[in-house]
């Protein structure tokens, strides 16, 4: 197994700031905006050569989310394909693939009550150690609708005024799982937990690849500002909610079969738009540890 070290910038002089413009050489790539999201051509996931998974590694650096069209992967390279980037998730609570542990179900069709992801997160934000990334590939979709939208939250941290960035610096959050996850795993005939994780992490983090700053909350998982009145963390969360799905910094992924998007939790927000109620939508996610924010 080929595995990818995360490249490390600290120390260089590009600590704050990715170096673009070197040319790709083994995938293609297609921007979906300049802020968010690059579609990658020129690969076949079941078997990604070294060179490929390196240049795919900074891909998702540079764009935060990647997208690949008409990938035939089986379930244990789906797998494979994750382990390159780290150790997987292993989801003793949520519904996964009989004999694949690490692949989560993504499901939706008439029978499911509600569907995965539907409001603006980070996936396991409410982990100690949330993961550094999550790759999705939709099997099945309907013809129209079902698009999953993508923000970019160094974007969103970039564009407060600096009398907001100096509050916000040092300030901590509490994220909690309980509120979303009760219940959801319930149409895949499975029990709730008897507890869920939670952690406290900073409202700004700082990303240890890039070295930029992202915003670190989510109306999913974020539950309150820490060391300030509650209502004053009410109404923070609220502004910052609301700034960070400003349509300027975000990409919008329409699906079909066979499509991967691969995108980093540390910097992304991401929300899946469920509008096709009679439709269906199946597919599977594979998660990548990550480590504690700073
Ligand atoms: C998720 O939140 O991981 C699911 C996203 C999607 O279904 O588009």
């Amino acid at each position: 197994m080929h595995q990818i070290t995360e490249p490390s910038l600290a120390g260089s002089p590009y600590k704050h700031a990715v170096p673009v413009e070197e040319p790709y050489r083994h995938i293609t790539i297609d921007k979906l905006t300049p802020i968010i999201g690059a579609e990658i051509g020129g690969v076949d996931l079941a078997q990604p050569a070294p060179e490929q998974l390196q240049e795919i590694h900074r891909a998702l650096a540079e764009n935060l989310v990647v997208f690949f069209r008409d990938q035939h992967m089986t379930k244990q390279q789906h797998t494979d394909f994750g382990r390159h980037f780290g150790e997987l998730h292993l989801l003793p609570a949520a519904p996964s693939e009989p004999g694949h542990p690490a692949l989560l179900i993504v499901r939706a069709d008439r029978e499911t009550p509600r569907t995965n992801g539907e409001s603006w997160h980070s996936d396991g934000s409410c982990d100690p150690e949330p993961p550094m990334g999550s790759i999705l590939c939709i099997h099945e979709c309907p013809p129209v609708g079902g698009d999953t939208l993508f923000v970019n939250m160094y974007a969103a941290y970039e564009a407060l005024s600096e009398r907001m960035k100096t509050y916000l610096d040092g300030l901590t959050a509490l994220h909690d799982g309980e509120q979303h996850c009760r219940g959801i795993v319930a149409f895949a005939g499975m029990q709730d937990r008897i507890c869920y994780p939670r952690a406290v992490h900073p409202v700004v983090r700082t990303h240890p690849v890039t070295g930029r700053k992202a915003l670190f909350v989510n109306e999913t998982f974020t539950r309150r500002i820490l060391d300030i009145p509650a209502d004053e963390s009410a109404g923070l969360l609220a502004y910052l909610f609301q700034h960070s799905a400003h349509p300027m910094f975000q990409c919008r992924f329409r699906w079909k079969p066979n499509s991967v998007a691969f995108w980093d939790n540390r910097c992304t927000l991401h929300r899946a738009i469920s509008d096709y109620w009679l439709g269906r939508r199946y597919g599977n996610r594979v998660t990548i540890m990550g480590d504690r924010p700073y």
